[in-house]
């Protein structure tokens, strides 16, 4: 594996790759790899000829109270953990690479960023498809791999694409979870321990909102009510930002599940944001 910390020296590389026919999958990430990142990379492994991961904390996705100074960094490991997934090119750029002093165009994304984590989080959705945006051209990989645990991210990257005809296609892979069923998060180091018991109880919600799905409950409002119950006796939350059933297509708010549903949710434990979200899969015949 190389580190690459340029985006010409990038850019060539990649380039001379495509010449002799090779494919390139792409993994953008901040780093403080867990097991939810490397799953992506050796996806990308499997499918292509070249394997190309960034490493770059993003400054214009994170608000101004935010922990943009203290995200977990440890660009050692990461780059030993790229190496055992088997990444060809691990790309680094510094952030005055990216954003040099005369900087100053942004992407602007439309209604599907305004929602849950957009409302929570001005800009955050601005700074991710300005970053991705200038990672896909300076990569030009035919894949582009997020994860499902950002849903509302991949759904908003993946309208950016299609909005701008990028050749790029986005693949988005299942959400990876510890034993308790927690989704990992470069965050959950933020959890002290009785936390980090309490947030299980965050997946353990959507599972019981997903199995009264199952057993034929469409109503939007009974869902949500199954989960919030679940995630108030076993996270115990200091905040829910927000619990919601939506549209797994538009991420609006749906009153009844029609066809497959999207529970998305957001809450505070201790002062720890997590984020999580379940497809919910109704029975044939409605209640
Ligand atoms: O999901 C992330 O880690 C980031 O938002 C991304 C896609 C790498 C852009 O900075």
């Amino acid at each position: 594996m190389r580190e690459v910390l340029r985006a010409d020296a990038m850019r060539a590389l990649v380039r001379r790759a495509r010449r002799r026919g090779e494919s390139i999958g792409f993994v953008p990430t901040m780093g403080a790899l867990h097991e939810g990142h490397l799953s992506l990379v050796r996806r990308a492994r499997r499918e292509h000829d070249r394997v190309v991961v960034s490493l770059f904390v993003n400054p214009l996705q994170f608000g101004p109270r935010e922990d943009y100074r203290t995200y977990p960094r440890d660009a050692v490991r990461d780059a030993r953990l790229c190496r055992a997934v088997g990444c060809d090119w691990l790309f680094r750029p510094s952030a005055t690479a990216l954003y040099p002093l005369d900087f100053e165009t942004s992407v602007r994304p439309g209604d599907l960023a305004a929602r849950w984590e957009g409302a929570e989080r001005p800009g955050h959705f601005s700074g991710v498809c300005t970053v991705v945006l200038k990672l896909l051209h300076i990569v030009e990989p035919d894949v582009l791999y997020l994860g499902q645990k950002d849903a509302q991210q991949a759904a908003v990257v993946a309208a950016m694409m299609r909005d701008f005809n990028m050749a790029t296609r986005l693949s988005v892979a299942p959400i990876v979870r510890d034993r308790d069923g927690l989704a990992l998060s470069s965050r959950n180091v933020y959890l002290n321990d009785e936390e980090r018991v309490r947030a299980a109880g965050l997946p353990r919600a959507l599972l019981a909102a997903s199995r009264l799905a199952r057993r034929g409950v469409r109503d939007a409002r009974r869902l949500e009510a199954e989960a919030r119950g679940v995630l108030r006796r076993e996270a115990k939350p200091q905040r829910i930002d927000y619990l919601k059933v939506v549209d797994p297509r538009t991420l609006a708010p749906v009153r009844r599940l029609e066809g497959r549903g999207l529970l998305l949710a957001s809450v505070r434990i201790g002062r720890t944001r997590l984020l999580d979200n379940r497809y919910l899969i109704p029975k044939r015949g409605a209640r």
